[in-house]
């Protein structure tokens, strides 16, 4: 039987024993799933390890590092997230066993927590401390839906508009189900073979949105066009400029930026503020669009003013300033001392620590 910490990466796991304190009092139940609430409750009896229940597919425990712990992350949020991971796998993985369920039921589950989302900024800068080698494609597609809202917000599209990239975004992966576990979950880099077989989940996607109850074209060509890129490099169609509905533009900066701030196994960790440089040069190269772009960079940078951050030095630092010109180089503190990254251009920053 296994063990694990008491920290957060115990969340959604599955206790084997019961659990008693000192004094014999019974704190949790056998069978009880741990909570974010739970987690304080164990350390504060002292109980620094506890008997689990072995997870043989993804667990959502492992979704969250002990890295977490050393946050002062909501627990409230991080709570609704994995909940909502949860339901997401669930949901996601009908698809495979019972046809496509309703398009309500994935808009439903979405904005039970865009709704937390949007009401706490803490909840965006939580997406990516949290850590998990499996598990991708749910959180993918609950970040992607939360980026694309959010840059809908920027681009002060209408509410309407903006719920539909929320669903838009949560969905443009679906086709993966489509797509054999042995390629999907692949820790490695993918052969051309394999390859070729992966860019289908986005026709995959459109077919099975079209069949949704109550979808539209538009909700389909998200996932079917959310690759293609506007100087034609992209698949499946390799369509170019205007060739690409705004939505599926939005949908196509949400996605490389999770895609580059998860940690995937086979490359490292990635930090907001170096993906939206990386963002920035695509957009520059005639990639992405630069508007769009534009707008989502100065929001990651000013989202992390306060937080701490690791040099490509190794020092750790605060972000103090955002500059209008170069948000991704911003004044940082170092103990007592500022830094103005943009005149110290060996310095990069590599990670958000907090
Ligand atoms: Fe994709």
């Amino acid at each position: 039987m296994p063990q694990a910490p008491v920290d957060f990466s115990l969340i959604g796991r599955v206790l084997a024993d019961d659990v008693f304190a000192d004094t014999g009092i019974l704190l949790l139940g056998k069978n009880t799933t741990i909570t974010a609430a739970h987690v304080p409750v164990l350390l504060k009896q002292r109980i620094r390890e506890v008997n689990v229940v072995q997870v043989l597919s993804e667990g959502t425990g492992e979704l969250i590092s002990s890295q977490l712990s050393q946050l002062e992350a909501d627990e409230e949020i991080v709570a609704a997230y994995v909940k909502a991971l949860d339901k997401t796998r669930a949901l996601f993985d009908q698809i495979d066993h019972e046809g496509t369920p309703q398009l309500e039921e994935f808009s439903d589950l979405f904005f039970e927590l865009a709704d937390q989302s949007t009401k706490n900024l803490g909840f965006f800068r939580s997406l990516y401390v949290l850590e998990g080698a499996d598990s991708y494609t749910y959180r993918h597609s609950l970040n992607v839906g939360v980026l694309c809202s959010l840059i809908a917000r920027l681009l002060k599209w209408d509410e309407e508009r903006i719920a539909f990239m929320g669903t838009a975004g949560f969905l443009h992966d679906v086709g993966k189900m489509r797509i054999p576990k042995e390629i999907l979950l692949k820790p490695g880099k993918l052969t051309d073979e394999e390859f070729m077989i992966m860019k289908k989940h986005t026709e995959y996607g459109y077919e099975m949105i079209k069949s949704m109850e109550g979808s539209s074209e538009l909700l389909a060509l998200c996932a079917l066009l959310h690759h293609e890129r506007l100087d034609g490099t992209g698949y499946p169609e390799q369509r170019i400029g205007e060739e690409i509905p705004k939505e599926c533009q939005v949908l196509a900066v949400a996605d490389m930026f999770d895609a580059i701030c998860s940690d995937r196994v086979y490359k490292g960790r990635t930090s907001p503020f170096e993906a939206a440089q990386l963002l920035w040069k695509e957009a520059c190269d005639g990639a992405l669009d630069i508007e769009i772009v534009a707008q989502f960079v100065r929001y990651i940078a000013l989202l992390y003013i306060g937080a701490k951050a690791r040099l490509n030095n190794g020092e750790e630092v605060e972000v103090i300033l955002i500059h209008a010109d170069e948000p991704m180089r911003p004044l940082v503190r170092r103990s007592e001392e500022f830094v103005d990254l943009r005149f110290e251009r060996k310095l990069t920053i590599e990670k958000m620590i907090g």
